[in-house]
């Protein structure tokens, strides 16, 4: 497996430290900066032979949306429940709010909300019963339950039983559970799986909202898509090693392929010329024109050049880099299965 390289611009560099920096071992990450709620370092979790989680680095910053993606069995749920302090690590240390947890735990009971994996609650308990619930588990300040039934868009079922609602109500029910303690952390593990395009979409619109009243949201997923649409920065997990981390933009600059520009129909030998004369390279491919792009701000150079010169041409297309790209770069697979796409 090739070293992850750290291409973080935002982080603070510690004294002596360069941008790029290699990975997976403790002293490879970037310093956090003061405003980091979650900060991890050289974290493991060993279960027999297995190295469920083989050393991770990483830290969250406050109001952020966080993705923790990757396959199957990666080490995502590991990691996440080490955090929120339901699992024992093996190895390394984790801060939440400064603090290391085991001098923490209540503060960060009481400053947490998760959404476990799986989750499933009471079938004979209403929505807004089921939150109540919860709520109940908790002293000190709490969202009120009647303000995360409106946020969540659940006022019209708030007196369906939990059993008879559908698999996208459930997981919303899930997420409001987790709000119940108005936590300053979030932490939801793989909110939409399972979920139809349509449903998952309500959760995504949810996560927006979470982020928009200043949570920070910790969000473990395995759809690339997720989190290109929502996080701020995205950490990659694969085998149970980190293994690129970043923007969207930094990890699809550093890994993606660039964008291609593809011009179907017309004069292709004058389409061609064109974009040499813009010093950029064009090559003629399955009967397109094939222009590779160093950025965006071409395509509208390109497309009025060849209106002012006359010059025809059928369709045009642009191809994107997605995350999907970026791991099998890193990784020669793919990460999910074609039932994943949204
Ligand atoms: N309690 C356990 N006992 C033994 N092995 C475990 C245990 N929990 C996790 N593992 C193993 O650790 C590895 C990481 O599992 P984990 O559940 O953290 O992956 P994940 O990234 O959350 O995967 P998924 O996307 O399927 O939820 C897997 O190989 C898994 O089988
Ligand atoms: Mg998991």
């Amino acid at each position: 497996m090739s070293p992850e390289l750290v291409v973080e611009s935002d982080a603070e560099l510690s004294p002596g430290r360069t941008a790029v920096t290699e990975a997976n071992s403790p002293n490879a990450v970037l310093s956090p900066g003061h405003n980091a709620v979650i900060e991890v370092n050289d974290l493991k979790k060993v279960y027999g032979d297995v190295k469920a989680v083989d050393g991770v680095s990483f830290h969250v910053k406050k109001g952020e949306v966080f993705a923790f993606l990757g396959p199957n069995g990666a080490g995502k749920t590991t990691t996440v429940e080490m955090v929120e302090m339901i699992r024992t690590p093996t190895a390394g240390s984790i801060l939440v709010f400064g603090k290391p947890l085991d001098s923490n735990k209540s503060e960060v009971r009481e400053r947490i909300g998760v959404l476990p994996q799986e989750f499933k609650s009471f079938d004979r308990l209403t929505v807004r019963e089921t939150l109540v619930y919860y709520q109940k588990l908790y002293d000190g300040a709490l969202w009120a339950v009647d303000e995360i039934i409106s946020l969540l868009h659940l006022k019209e079922k708030e007196k369906t039983l939990y059993t008879n609602l559908s698999g996208g109500l459930k997981q919303r029910v899930g997420v409001g559970i987790s709000l119940v303690n108005d936590p300053d952390i979030v932490f939801l593990d793989e909110p939409t799986t399972g979920l139809d395009p349509r449903a998952r979409r309500d959760v995504w619109k949810v996560i927006r909202l979470l982020r928009d009243r200043g949570k920070t949201v910790f969000l473990t997923t395995h759809y690339m898509e997720e989190a290109e649409q929502l996080a701020d920065r995205i950490c990659i997990i694969h085998q149970g090693k980190i293994i690129a981390r970043g923007t969207l933009e930094e990890l699809l600059a550093k890994y993606g392929k660039r964008r291609v520009l593809t011009i179907a129909g017309g004069d292709q030998g004058r389409i061609v010329h064109l974009a040499e004369s813009m010093r950029l390279k064009a090559k003629i491919e399955d009967g397109k024109v094939s222009i590779p792009l160093p950025n965006n701000d071409f395509v509208t150079d390109i497309l009025s050049k060849l209106k002012t010169e006359g010059i025809m041409y059928r369709e045009v297309d642009i191809r994107r880099s997605n995350l999907e790209e970026v791991f099998l770069t890193l990784t020669g697979e793919k990460l999910g299965g074609e039932e994943d796409e949204v």
